[in-house]
């Protein structure tokens, strides 16, 4: 074993600081004189993305083929830890096998709303079943004896100016919604690392807020892993490395390090601090070693982790309709395979989660593996939405010639992207009216459905059965195919609300942030909690999911911690449960929701066979973060315990008397009274800050100002220079340009979000911070002073380069 501390006291200030940034996009840096290892970390989440050759962080440039499992949206609809952890194992034996030491993933950023553009990558708009899942996966990526990396760590969800947006929350929505995930990954999978996010958190960013990183994170969750930074998110290095986060990335090429060595000089960073993060860090990678030397060769187990993919697929595919039983289908059906999704599946979201997949399965071809009788294939319809008149004529001939037609359809490329948020949750409308078709030709549609995110439904009664796949991965077309045959019992439920308009969603009017701030004015109202509490009426509720049998529940009883309740399979098949266990105070109080997840388990039963089922009640149960002492405290009071089906399908129901811990309400109910009642779509100006304690932030640039180095290049519109005007209107027509072509350009995306200083921070130290800083200058009007301070900083640049070499 080898002691970090020792090694440390050896080394000189420089080494030091060079160890707490990358040496290139993806790699740590060494120490040649004591041969210190160094790490590879590569994305993450849903799938190995190992770059050997150009690299990058948006999924531009090829990877090394790897298993491309479903994504995390998918795999929450398994309500399966397990199934999670199986995966996690696959990912971390190719990781592994591909020199990988850091998988960053699994992504646990809450849906906060169906708009953010990540959501496919996010597993739900409940902390508890994120946090649960989010385990499954790092516990299996861990068990092969490296590092996952939990991210984005925190309140990052939504993806307009990521890198310089303001998430403005209160203290008890942030530990009970978006800080609950994190500390149940943290506790229970114990993460070697974790990343910190782009954006600040009531005014203070991620990579460097003490209170996440340090009083949170380590202080009270028990962390001992380092903390990275998402790439090119670094603001103030040195404030960074004091605060709580270790490592830079990507490289800087040496800018940051001089700044860390300049920090301690002069005293504005204890050297101390620096030893701290250093060990830390050394400590993991030196812990990655031995699975990355003992396992390499074992190679990638391709047909293997294909099948995982396969079941990992089929566990979460979602049954939302079945009416008149038309699925299963019967053996030999005849059936009509319609959708352009049926011959080039979507299967992932785009940005830096893409994998270069091993192989990829497409129902037209795997439809003959299952028996079924497949009379042809049509298109049907352009992704990008175009109509074409041809294309629906020839899909409407072949429905009708069918006893079942199999429409595939879903959101194109464009709308889930990392990078840009949706602006509204429709999918294609050729494809709508193609259904709407389709449904008159031939009575029994099966929609077969490809999105990562919560999509409207308003043409849900022109199909019999609605079979979700959510972005099922490489293997997802077998997996589906398994479903509609009965081969599989669909055992998946929605780990989110499907809303009946997107108007409906409680962040509506927040979302995306307008100016700086990010406002979270819908406080804990997310989800489920607020459709519940406001009696917003929903298309499918959380936790909602059909089967092909049916299961009874009985007998429920509470014992201490122990909920028990016996389930029955009262069907003709054999198939799987989610029981969901809920918990509601009665007559609290401090505002809540009507109901919180806080259990639940999935269970196998044979047709006829009976289970007592229990569910143990945790620490999290009925505790509430209490705002006014910045504690967790328990209300004395009845709570309901509920088990459901899902969040309105609730069979059992008994209540349990709960001693609490005495705190008293700390706010003002009649400001606060429209958290109280749930109705918060529009909540004014002094709720908020009755909500935050404190005047909300102005958030307001100034359209006639003057720029900083922190914002972002998508503000240049009002910038004083012309030419930077010039550039912004350059850089919005391509971006536009590709949203209309529905391919996203994943680096217009980033750059249009990018603030100045992310220039300093993603060019491998060509440009430095100082000279990020004169490029402001410029584009506020002050060209040659500004041309004169860049030119000078270049050559300063190249004179500390060489030094430091
Ligand atoms: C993403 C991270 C990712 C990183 C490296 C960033 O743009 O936000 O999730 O891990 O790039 O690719």
């Amino acid at each position: 074993m080898v002691n970090c501390k020792e090694l440390i006291s050896k080394m000189t200030l420089e080494e030091k600081a060079s160890l707490l940034s990358g040496k290139d996009i993806w790699e740590t840096k060494t120490v040649e004189r004591f041969e210190l290892p160094t790490v590879v970390l590569s994305d993450g989440p849903h799938g190995v993305r190992r770059q050997v050759g150009a690299g990058d962080h948006l999924g531009l440039n090829d990877s090394l083929p790897a298993t491309c499992f479903p994504t995390a949206a998918t795999i929450a609809n398994s309500w399966d830890p397990s199934i999670a952890e199986m995966i996690g194992k696959c990912i971390g034996e190719e990781a592994i096998a591909q020199g990988v030491g850091v998988v960053l993933g699994p992504s646990m950023n809450m849906k906060r709303s169906p708009l953010c553009g990540r959501n496919f990558e996010y597993y739900s708009e409940d902390p508890y079943l994120c946090g649960k899942i989010a385990a499954g996966e790092v516990k299996g990526i861990q068990s092969n004896g490296i590092s996952a990396c939990p991210k984005h760590y925190a309140v990052n969800s939504q993806e307009l100016r990521r890198m310089s947006s303001d998430s403005i929350i209160d203290e008890r929505t942030l530990r009970e919604i978006y800080l609950a995930a994190f500390e149940i990954v943290v506790k229970e999978a114990k993460p070697r690392s974790l990343m910190s996010s782009y954006n600040r958190v009531n005014g203070i960013y991620a990579s460097e807020n003490e209170k996440l990183l340090q009083n949170i994170l380590r202080d009270e969750w028990g962390f001992d892993g380092f903390v990275v930074t998402d790439w090119g998110g670094s603001n103030n290095h040195v404030e960074s490395v004091r605060t709580g986060n270790h490592l830079e990335m990507p490289t800087t090429g040496g800018d940051s390090d001089r700044e860390l060595v300049e920090a301690v000089r002069n005293g504005a960073l204890d050297e101390e601090i620096l030893d701290k993060r250093v060990e830390e860090m050394l400590k993991i990678i030196y812990e990655v070693q031995p699975a990355l030397k003992g396992n390499k060769g074992q190679g990638m187990k391709e047909e293997e982790h294909h099948k995982a993919a396969q079941k990992a697929a089929a566990e979460s595919i979602v049954l939302l309709k079945n009416e008149e039983k038309l699925l299963p289908l019967a053996k030999g059906c005849k059936v009509a395979v319609i959708g352009d999704f049926a011959k080039t599946p979507r299967y992932q979201g785009a940005g830096s989660s893409i994998v270069n997949c091993t192989k990829l399965d497409n129902t037209v071809d795997v439809i003959k593996d299952f028996d079924l009788n497949m009379l042809g294939f049509e298109q049907g319809y352009e992704r990008n939405g175009k109509v074409d008149a041809q294309m629906q004529q020839a899909a409407m001939e072949l429905a009708k010639q069918a006893e079942v037609v199999l429409f595939y359809m879903g959101l194109d490329e464009i709308s889930e992207t990392e990078g840009l948020d949706r602006t509204h949750m429709a999918i294609p409308h050729n494809q709508i009216t193609l259904l709407s078709r389709l449904s008159k030709a031939n009575k029994n549609v099966v929609a077969v459905i490809s999105a990562g995110s919560a999509i409207e439904m308003p043409w849900i009664q022109n199909c019999k059965a609605v079979v979700h796949g959510y972005l099922g991965g490489q293997a997802q077309a077998g997996a589906i195919l398994e479903v509609l045959t009965g081969q599989v019992c669909p055992s998946g439920k929605l780990s989110e609300t499907l809303p009946v308009k997107c108007e409906d969603n409680p962040a509506h009017n927040y979302f995306p942030g307008k100016y700086y701030n990010a406002e979270y004015r819908e406080g804990l109202f997310i989800g489920y909690r607020y459709y519940e509490k406001a009696e917003v009426p929903v298309l499918f509720p959380f936790g909602f999911g059909l089967s092909y049998t049916t299961f009874a529940y009985s007998d429920l009883e509470i014992n201490g911690q122990e909920v028990s309740f016996t389930l029955a399979n009262t069907g003709e098949v054999d198939g799987a449960e989610v029981a969901q266990l809920y918990i509601g105070a009665r007559n609290s109080k401090v505002y809540r929701a009507v109901k919180e997840l806080k259990g639940f388990t999935k269970v196998f039963l044979k047709s006829g066979e009976i289970k007592r089922v229990t569910i143990t009640l945790d620490d999290k149960a009925f505790r509430y973060f209490n705002a006014g002492n910045n504690a967790w405290e328990i209300e004395e009071g009845d709570y309901d315990i509920l088990i459901g089906a899902s969040s309105a399908d609730i069979r059992l129901k008994d209540n349990i008397h709960v001693d609490g811990t005495s705190a008293t309400v700390w706010y003002d109910k009649e400001a606060m009274e429209v958290y109280e009642s749930g109705k918060i779509q529009n909540v004014s100006d002094e709720a908020f800050a009755a909500l935050l304690g404190h005047d909300i932030p102005d958030g307001h640039w100034n359209e006639n100002g003057i720029l900083n180095v922190n914002d972002a290049l998508c503000q240049m519109y009002y910038a004083k220079s012309g030419l930077a005007r010039f550039a912004y209107k350059v850089l919005t027509g391509i971006k536009n340009r590709s949203e209309e072509k529905g391919v996203p350009n994943l680096n217009v995306l980033f750059i249009y979000n990018m603030p100045f200083r992310g220039i300093a921070k993603m060019t491998n130290g060509i440009i430095t911070m100082e000279m990020a800083n004169q490029m402001v200058r410029m584009v506020n009007g002050h060209f040659w002073s500004g041309m004169k301070g860049f030119v000078g900083g270049y050559f300063r640049n190249r004179k500390a380069q060489k030094r430091t070499k």
